[in-house]
């Protein structure tokens, strides 16, 4: 599904490093370490009515991602905070917004890998864009399987929210070609670790099964779920998941600040069984949609 060019987004205003710009001048140096080696750490993150979905955890996890690559000169807390206010308030974006919070390791004095090139401290990237969930929730999406295994620790962490992203773009090349809607990716050993830029549950027997997040990203979306299945006393069970396993799922469906819970109706071109509707994923849709306002920091002065 293409992301389509929205219009209300041509002239927005654009946070870089110490002030707003508009879209068209919001640029970062051929200096900057994410030119230089997609040496940067992002979060993606939804605006609804109530305000910032989830903004501590997005952030814990910002700064736990910028900390173990070492960043340093890493701007407090409160001045991301604060840039991410003033970015929606200058847009007037209190709603339907997807926010793609950026932190790169900064400028280096000349172009290399080498962290130590970079005096300057880091640079800090808000682009806050009007987006509903990208994926067509209702009627689900098709995935297929990439030959592109996702990272394990063996080689880069996928814990570390980092913009070192070929690995997954990769594999959503092949899903292009394939002309299905995402990539699931298997780990080193052939186990289900996540889509390209979603993670992954099923529904078998009245369980929800998702993969341990050792080759995924720990998403919040991920872990939102499970917390809300253990509230509502819906058996989950972390493990490694087959191919075989998610064929023959009743449910099979993916989470992410981006498109929030969406089914997956075929996977390799095997239809699965339950479709877009289960009642364990309608419990956990509207326990999902509850949180939304317990769960969202209010945008300052609105
Ligand atoms: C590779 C990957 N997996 C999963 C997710 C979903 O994570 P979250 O629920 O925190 O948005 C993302 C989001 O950026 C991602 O990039």
């Amino acid at each position: 599904m293409l992301q389509i060019f929205n219009e209300r987004n041509r002239d927005i205003l654009v946070y870089v490093k110490d002030g707003l710009y508009p879209r068209t001048e919001a640029k970062v140096s051929v200096f900057d370490s994410v030119v230089q080696g997609g040496d940067a750490v992002w979060e993606g993150i939804r605006v609804y009515q109530n305000g910032i979905f989830m903004f501590d955890r997005h952030l814990d996890r910002l700064y736990d991602s910028a900390h173990a690559l070492s960043f340093e000169n890493i701007p407090m807390r409160d001045a991301v905070k604060q840039a991410v206010f003033q970015t929606l308030e200058a847009n007037k974006m209190f709603d339907d917004t997807h926010i793609r919070l950026t932190l790169t390791r900064g400028e280096k004095i000349t172009s290399g890998m080498d962290p130590r090139l970079n005096q300057e401290g880091c640079c800090i990237i808000v682009l806050a864009e009007w987006k509903p969930p990208v994926y067509d929730n209702d009627h689900g999406i098709r995935v297929m399987t990439s030959t592109i295994r996702r990272n394990s620790p063996m080689s880069l962490d996928s814990k570390i929210h980092h913009n070192n992203l070929l690995n997954n773009i990769q594999a959503k090349i092949q899903s292009n070609f394939a002309k299905v809607d995402a990539a699931l990716m298997l780990d080193a050993y052939g186990f289900a670790s996540e889509l390209n830029g979603t993670n992954i549950f099923m529904i078998k027997n009245e369980k929800v099964y998702t993969p341990h997040a050792d080759a995924c990203l720990p998403g919040i979306t991920r872990g939102l779920v499970i917390e809300i299945c253990n509230e509502l006393n819906i058996p989950i069970v972390e493990k490694n998941i087959s191919l075989t396993e998610l064929y023959n799922a009743d449910l099979f469906f993916c989470t992410g600040s981006m498109g929030e819970i969406t089914p997956i109706i075929e996977l390799d071109g095997r239809s699965i069984s339950g479709g877009t509707r289960h009642t364990i994923l309608e419990k956990i849709r509207l326990s999902f949609e509850n949180k939304i306002p317990k769960y969202s920091e209010k945008i300052p002065n609105t």
